[in-house]
C-alpha cells in the first residue's frame, strides 16, 4: 500500500527513530524481550526492551540478543526507581544502546547526560508540561506522553487531554503518544494533532512472536475495555501508583496486601518507604506469574483499555499492517484527497 499521507504525517517520528513506521511497541516488563522487540523492529516498527527489571548482566545479554535478531533500531527502557537503575545506565552506555527510554519517574539531568555518553538518544515520559520543558533543557531528545487508559503503572490524566496539552504547545522535540490506542484510525487522529508517532503496548501482547504465556494472551482476547481497571490507593499515608490491569483474584491480593501494609505503617511497625517497596515487588512478582507461568487467577494481567481491540493472536506483521493501513485510510478520508498538514507542523 502506498502511504501517500502517512509518510508526511509521521515524518518527524520516522526520521527520529530511523524506522519505516512511527509505531512503537512500548516496553512491557517480562513481555518485551529480544524476540518481540526484534520482531517489531524487523516489521518496520520500533521495539523497546523492558530493561527496568533486568539484572545488569541479563540486560547486557538481551541487548546483544536483540542486535543479533534485528539490524533495525530499537530502544531500551529503564525504570528510574528500580534498584539496579545506576548499573543499568552503565550497561546501556557500554552497549551503546541507540535509544534509551526513562520511565518510572523524572530522571535527573545527570542521568540523561550519562545515558547520552554512549551516543544514544534519550526519550523521557513527561507527566506535565513544566517537567517536559525541564527535561528538554536537560537534554531529552523526545518525549512520550502516556494517558491513564494505558496498561501497567499509570498517571491520573487521560491521553486525549495530555495530547491537547502537549501537542498544541510544545514543538521543540518529537512527542509520541501512548495509552488507549488500539486502531490505526486513532493513530491518524493523534498525528493530525501534531504527534510524531504512537506507542502501543496492549495490542502487541497477543503477537505470535510475543513470549507471554498462552493463558495470558487468552485473557486479553476475552477481556473488554471495562475489565481493565486501575487499582485504588486506600490512604494517603501509604501512597501507591495506580496500576491498570484486568481484574482478577490478583487485584484482591493487592488490596489485601495494601490494607495489611497500611496498618503496619500506621502502627509504626514498618516505615512507609519499606511498605512502598513491598507493593512494587508485588507487581513485579505477580506480572511474572501471569506472563511467564500463565497464572491468570492470582498473577497480574496488566492491560490497557485498548484490550477492547485485541481479538486474536496475530503475527506482528499483521498487527502493524492493520494499524498502518487503517491510519493511511483515515488520513486520506480526513484530507479529502489533499495533502495532510498535521497541527503545529508549520512552526517546526
Ligand atoms: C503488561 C504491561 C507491562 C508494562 N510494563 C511497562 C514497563 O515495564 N515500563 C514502561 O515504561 N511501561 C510499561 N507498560 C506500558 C507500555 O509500555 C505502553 O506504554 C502502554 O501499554 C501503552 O498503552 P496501551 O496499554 O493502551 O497500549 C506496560 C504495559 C503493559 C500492558
Amino acid at each position: 500500500m502506498e502511504l501517500k499521507h502517512l509518510t508526511a504525517a509521521w515524518k518527524r517520528g520516522t526520521d527520529f527513530l530511523g524506522t519505516r513506521y512511527a509505531i512503537l511497541c512500548g516496553a512491557m516488563t517480562w513481555v518485551s524481550e529480544s524476540n518481540l522487540v526484534a520482531a517489531i523492529s524487523n516489521e518496520g516498527g520500533f521495539g523497546v526492551l523492558a530493561g527496568g527489571n533486568m539484572p545488569p548482566d541479563l540486560l547486557s545479554r538481551e541487548i546483544e540478543a536483540t542486535r543479533r535478531k534485528t539490524r533495525f533500531p530499537f530502544g531500551v527502557n529503564l525504570i528510574t526507581v528500580a534498584p539496579n537503575f545506576k548499573d543499568q545506565i552503565e550497561v546501556v552506555v557500554r552497549e551503546k544502546a541507540p535509544f534509551v527510554f526513562f520511565a518510572g519517574s523524572i530522571p535527573s539531568g545527570r542521568d540523561i547526560e550519562q545515558a547520552k555518553t554512549g551516543g544514544g538518544k534519550v526519550i523521557c515520559f513527561a507527566p506535565v508540561l513544566s517537567l517536559a520543558r525541564r527535561l528538554i533543557k536537560q537534554g531529552a531528545d523526545a518525549l512520550v506522553i502516556e494517558g491513564n487508559e494505558a496498561g501497567g503503572h499509570i498517571g491520573p490524566v487521560a491521553t486525549s487531554v495530555l495530547a491537547q496539552e502537549f501537542l498544541l504547545s510544545l514543538t521543540e522535540v518529537p512527542i509520541f503518544v501512548a495509552g488507549g490506542i488500539g486502531t490505526g484510525e486513532m493513530i491518524a487522529q493523534y498525528l493530525m494533532l501534531g504527534a510524531a508517532g504512537a506507542q502501543l503496548g496492549t495490542r502487541f501482547v497477543v503477537a505470535e512472536e510475543c513470549v507471554a504465556h498462552p493463558r495470558f494472551k487468552e485473557a486479553f482476547i476475552r477481556a473488554q475495555a471495562r475489565d481493565a481497571m486501575p487499582t485504588s490507593q486506600f490512604d494517603p499515608s501509604l501512597p501507591t501508583i495506580p496500576v491498570r490491569a484486568i481484574v482478577n483474584e490478583g487485584t484482591k491480593d493487592f488490596n489485601r496486601l495494601q490494607f495489611d501494609l497500611l496498618s503496619k505503617v500506621k502502627s509504626g511497625e514498618i516505615p512507609r518507604e519499606e511498605a512502598q517497596v513491598k507493593l512494587e515487588e508485588f507487581w513485579v512478582g505477580a506480572l511474572r506469574r501471569a506472563v511467564v507461568e500463565g497464572d491468570v487467577e492470582h498473577g497480574s494481567l496488566m492491560a490497557g483499555q485498548s484490550v477492547a481491540f485485541v481479538r486474536k493472536i496475530q503475527p506482528v506483521r499483521e498487527i502493524i499492517e492493520d494499524l498502518v493501513s487503517a491510519a493511511e485510510r483515515k488520513l486520506a478520508e480526513l484530507s479529502g484527497g489533499g495533502p495532510v498538514v498535521p497541527a503545529g507542523s508549520l512552526c517546526r
